[in-house]
């Protein structure tokens, strides 16, 4: 056996039911799929809003595309950052009240952008347990002293800043956690990072275009300004239904990120027809309220359908609806079965979430009528024995 024995690597993964599979998607992204040939009814994309195939963000896209051709052709900083790309920030400068924007090409990018811009090895990051791994993933790449509190638990982030002698803090969460559907404490963690002289970052991938005022999300929602929140991260592939992510925030945050991220000055600019796309549905999302009023509709109908089946959901309010499963196979396994009644839920298996958290993760869209999610619930109650006693 050498190092780099890989096959062996691969078939622990397959033994623990952790090996990950690929499916191919023959359609746009919808509520009705093709999936590997068979047509789907699925319950797991981010595309919250309905906006991924939205004929006028297409059609932005297509003359966008004519105008600028398809690659970004450059860096930001050379010569690849378009009027398209300017304009969307200033548009998302407006829509989330800050001063300042700065498009990325991912929300990895960004986060790990942000983070390492802002600190060093003589600052401390302070994570919410449940981070999404791009933030996990940042903290450790800037060198700054590593600390993990309890999940939204604003008494355990205060333990750690009030301990903590470095110089920059930074105290970083997901607005809405991405595998478990619920919100972060926004205020109170605000309020013991002041009081402790840090900065709050906060990862609003999940919850732009859904809460908040006109889709403004998670600062929005619990009212935070730019004081209390001084580092608001957005993503553009999720609600938007687009591709990419953006910073918002002062002046000389963002100028900062423009000098000293790398992974913002290393790395071509998104394809402008992207940016122009995006602005389009930004507009979209600002104005068209009845996407979020229908889909808290589609979330209530599913929770009661799932509490009189005797099926306890995760505690979320958003369109992210996990249930708790408990071992990587029951996971794997309810969702074959809901598989072979044409219904796609992905199965959520460690490393993602802990050890014995493995879960169903439903996801809702806009675009999703009340029938389909009753044709669900119609599968569900069909599995409901197995799950409750996978619950059990
Ligand atoms: C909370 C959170 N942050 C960041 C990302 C990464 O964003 P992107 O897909 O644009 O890289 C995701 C998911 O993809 C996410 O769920």
């Amino acid at each position: 056996m050498t190092a780099f024995d890989l096959e062996a690597g691969l078939e622990a993964r397959h033994k623990a039911q952790l090996f990950r599979r690929r499916l191919t998607l023959e359609t746009p992204q919808g509520p009705e799929v093709i999936i590997d040939g068979s047509p789907c009814l699925a319950f797991c994309s981010n595309d919250y809003l309905g906006l991924a195939n939205h004929p006028e963000v297409l059609a932005s896209f297509q003359k966008a595309a004519a105008e600028y051709g398809v690659g970004g052709g450059a860096s930001h900083l050379v010569i690849g950052h378009s009027r398209a790309h300017h304009e969307l920030e200033d548009a998302l400068a407006e829509f989330t009240g800050r001063p300042r924007v700065l498009l990325f090409t991912t929300g990895y990018m960004a986060n790990l952008g942000v983070i390492s811009a802002l600190l060093g090895s003589k600052d401390a990051i302070f994570h919410d347990r449940l981070n999404h791994a791009s933030l996990l993933d940042a903290g450790q790449l800037c060198g700054a002293r590593f600390q993990r509190y309890l999940h939204v638990d604003p008494e355990s982030l205060e333990t750690r800043l009030a301990r903590s002698e470095a110089n920059r803090k930074l105290v970083v969460t997901d607005g809405v956690f991405s595998m478990d559907g619920n919100l972060a404490p926004l205020p109170e963690l605000a309020e013991k990072a002041k009081k402790h002289d840090s900065w709050l970052m906060v990862d609003d991938a999940h919850g732009f275009g859904v809460l908040g005022k006109g889709g403004r999300g998670c600062a929005s929602h619990f009212n935070l300004d730019m004081d209390q929140l001084p580092v608001l991260v957005g993503t553009l592939g999720k609600g938007f239904g687009t591709s990419g992510a953006f910073v918002a925030g002062s002046e000389a945050l963002i100028e900062t990120l423009i000098q000293f991220a790398r992974s913002y000055i290393y790395t071509t600019s998104m394809p402008p027809a992207v940016a122009a796309a995006t602005l389009t549905s930004l507009k979209i999302l600002e104005q068209e309220d009845w996407r979020r009023s229908h889909l808290n509709d589609l979330i209530s109908r599913f929770r009661n359908g799932c509490e009189q089946m005797g099926l306890e959901l995760m505690n979320s309010q958003t369109p992210i609806q996990p249930l708790k499963v408990g071992s990587a196979e029951n996971a794997l396994r309810l969702s074959q079965h809901l598989k072979q009644q044409g219904i796609l839920v992905t199965a959520i298996r460690p490393p993602t979430v802990p050890q014995g958290e493995s879960r169903l993760r439903f996801t809702f869209s806009a675009a999703h009528s009340i029938d389909q999610v009753d044709r669900l619930l119609d599968a569900l109650d069909e599995l409901a024995a197995d799950i409750r006693e996978a619950t059990a």
